[in-house]
């Protein structure tokens, strides 16, 4: 996959925003430091020096969005694994991963449908070297910190492309819902607390299946269904 390095950018997602169309399919880019890294749902993602910041672009995708995101966020969790041998690794729906309570990476997607193309940026930060600021060290951790090493993120970002370009050759997708449900920390009978942002009401239920493009909850005596943008979800 051609790859196209940045000292420093805005964002990676937004630089394939804007360049998509004369850009390769598909292709990678990526930046020792983003100075306005995206989270979801508007918040800003802090991508200073020493972590992993990239975004995938896949021109015309022949899978879904939502697949294209789990194979990336399920190829970087299975890095992480692999790298330190450490059974805390655990995909928190949707697409964020998790040592243990602390967040180590997260995925942002923007699709764009303009005229006949389509595209599908899939951008992921994870912590590596990087320091994280005071404030978020309650809820943020990188890899340094779990290890105490010091990490090659041009080789990790490697081998995270090459098996993501080998998970689209060969795309087995009862293989790779089976990992993502191996992987998930929220699994049916998690017990949640779920923020929903069209009242900011926060409500405890019962999540009832495999959570995988929305999440069924029960709460109370009601059954409802979100969507990753609906609520904000944590374990109770
Ligand atoms: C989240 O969990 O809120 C998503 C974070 C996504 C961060 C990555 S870093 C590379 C790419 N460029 C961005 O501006 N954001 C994504």
């Amino acid at each position: 996959m051609k790859k196209i390095h940045f000292n420093v950018i805005d964002s990676t997602n937004t630089y394939l925003e804007k360049n998509f169309r004369k850009l390769p399919n598909p292709c990678a880019v990526y930046a020792d430091i983003q100075t306005v890294g995206k989270g979801r749902l508007n918040r800003r993602w802090d991508s200073g020096a020493g972590g992993l910041w990239f975004s995938v672009l896949f021109k015309n995708p022949l899978l879904p969005p939502p697949v294209l995101q789990r194979i990336c966020s399920i190829v970087s969790v299975e890095i992480l694994m692999e790298l330190t041998d450490e059974k805390g690794f655990g995909l928190k729906w949707p697409n964020d991963i998790y040592f243990k309570d602390k967040k180590i990476s997260g995925c942002l997607q923007k699709n764009i449908f303009s005229g006949s193309e389509t595209a599908c940026i899939v951008g992921t930060g994870i912590n590596i070297n990087n320091t994280i600021p005071e404030e978020l060290t309650d809820k943020g951790i990188s890899l340094k910190m779990i290890t105490g090493k010091e990490y090659d993120c041009s080789e990790i970002l490697n081998i995270i492309l090459i098996n993501i370009e080998r998970e689209l050759k060969d795309f087995d997708e009862k293989n790779l819902i089976s990992r993502y449900r191996g992987y998930s920390i929220i699994k049916p009978g998690s017990k949640v607390s779920v923020r929903r942002f069209e009242d900011e009401m926060v409500l405890v239920g019962e999540v009832l299946e495999h959570p995988m493009d929305d999440i069924k909850i029960r709460i109370g005596n009601e059954i409802f269904i979100y969507k990753s943008g609906d609520i904000t979800l944590k374990e109770w």
